[in-house]
């Protein structure tokens, strides 16, 4: 193994931990944008909260609603003139993984002139990639993305259909505080989806990573048993204040770096397939993973069957007759689909309304950006436009 490992958030976690926001932020500035989404946090009082927390400690604060799921560059240049109009000198992000990514390239595009779509990795040969950016406070109200405590933002393009993302140092929030309780009202199916979001980040390392890693794998599959464990726990039943903790918890240890470090994946070639259909037709991150990652799996395992053997003996309790039985390795993929089905997720194309007219397509723009010197897509193994068809084919 050979690696670095570099994450400078501040984390502050647990329940009731919203009431020291105002708190944190005033150790990075006195002007805050407080970015939002659709409403949610105002509906159940936690923006309230919020604004109270920073005004008592002498923050000012100015409103930046309206960030969609999928959030759009649109917003995130909106967000970032508001910044630089009002004179924000810190970014405090209240909501899911949306928000948390406008409010992070917000920060950044605060201080570039230039079209923020410049700092998104699509393609282009002139890729700006933030060097500087406002301080970010991140307020996670939704277990998924990790978003809260690493440096990586997707943001999308309605115009050009293309979602992608960009990942620098200067985006690393400065502080995250995390409080399950902010967590309790998300809807049944966005818990799933988030459940599912947490495990498909995992997954991708543990899959695409480099042979030789033990420790990270165990504590791969600790962070895997604890999200199905739970995550059956917080569908059931919203209210349960552990069970939401534990998913906040995993949902930060599956992508801060730190669960990875040494694996050195080849690439997150499920995210960018899921990306490039999700630019097409706006579906959520954590469905359209539900459905890629199996379709993924099955055609992986052909390439590494011991790895995925592994998998459906640590996780889901299968004996394997050799170390690299594909029986067992496909019914490993087939236990962990039939997991995603009982908490609600979709598992096929066609549950979600997409039909196979833009395979092509979502094949091409899988590969913008994560390719090798062939243009094929960054996986164990590399994936040329073909086995990209064939594998969406797969989930239909
Ligand atoms: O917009 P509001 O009204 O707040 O409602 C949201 C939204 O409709 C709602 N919600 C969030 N917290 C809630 C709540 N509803 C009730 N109570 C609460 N406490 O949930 C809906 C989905 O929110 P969103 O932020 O879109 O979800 P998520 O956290 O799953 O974020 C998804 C975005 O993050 C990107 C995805 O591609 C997608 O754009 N990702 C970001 C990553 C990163 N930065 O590292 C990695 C991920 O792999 C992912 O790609
Ligand atoms: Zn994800």
């Amino acid at each position: 193994m050979n690696f670095e490992f570099y994450n400078p958030t501040r984390l502050i976690f647990g329940a009731g931990s919203l009431n020291r926001l105002g708190e944190i932020v005033k150790e990075k500035g006195s002007r805050a944008l407080l970015v939002i989404g659709g409403g949610s946090v105002k509906r159940n009082g936690t923006f309230q909260r919020a604004v109270t927390s920073l005004e008592q400690t002498g923050v000012t604060v100015v409103e930046c609603s309206g960030i969609e799921p999928n959030p759009r560059i649109t917003s995130v240049a909106r967000g970032a003139q508001i910044a630089r109009e009002e004179n924000c000198d810190v970014i405090v992000a209240l909501g899911g993984g949306s928000t948390m990514d406008a409010s992070k390239v917000i920060a950044a595009a605060a201080l570039y002139h230039g079209d923020p779509w410049d700092l998104i990795g699509h393609g282009q040969e002139d890729w700006v990639i933030p060097t500087k950016a406002l301080p970010v406070v991140t307020i996670p109200t939704l277990a998924a993305t990790g978003s809260e405590m690493n440096a990586a933002a997707v943001i999308s393009n309605e115009e050009t259909k293309i979602k992608s993302f960009v990942q620098s140092d200067a985006l690393y929030p400065t502080a995250a505080v995390v409080d399950p309780e902010l967590t309790l009202t998300v809807p049944q199916d966005q818990t799933a989806y988030g459940v599912c979001d947490i495990i498909v980040h995992v997954t991708e390392a543990y899959f695409n990573g480099i042979d030789g890693t033990p420790i990270q794998d165990h504590f791969a599959e600790g962070i895997i048993l604890n999200t199905i464990e739970y995550g059956k726990r917080a569908v059931a039943d919203g209210n349960d204040l552990e069970a939401r903790a534990q998913l906040q918890w995993a949902s930060i240890l599956a992508l801060n770096g730190f669960m990875a470090a040494g694996m050195n994946p080849a690439g997150f070639p499920v995210h960018m397939i899921e990306h490039a259909i999700s630019a097409h037709h706006d579906i959520t991150h954590g469905a359209g993973l539900a459905i890629v990652n199996p379709a993924w799996m099955k055609f992986a395992a052909n390439h590494r069957p011991t790895k995925f053997v592994q998998f459906a003996e640590r996780i889901f309790g299968l004996q394997a007759k050799s170390n690299d039985d594909m029986d067992c390795a496909l019914a490993g993929i087939a236990a962990y689909e039939e997991f995603l089905k009982s908490i609600g997720c979709p598992t096929r194309l066609k549950e979600v309304g997409i039909g196979d007219e833009l395979l092509a397509q979502y094949a091409e723009d899988s590969a913008l950006v994560l390719r090798d010197g062939e243009g094929k897509l960054l996986s164990r193994p590399a994936m040329s436009k073909d086995d990209i068809v064939t594998v969406l084919k797969t989930a239909l």
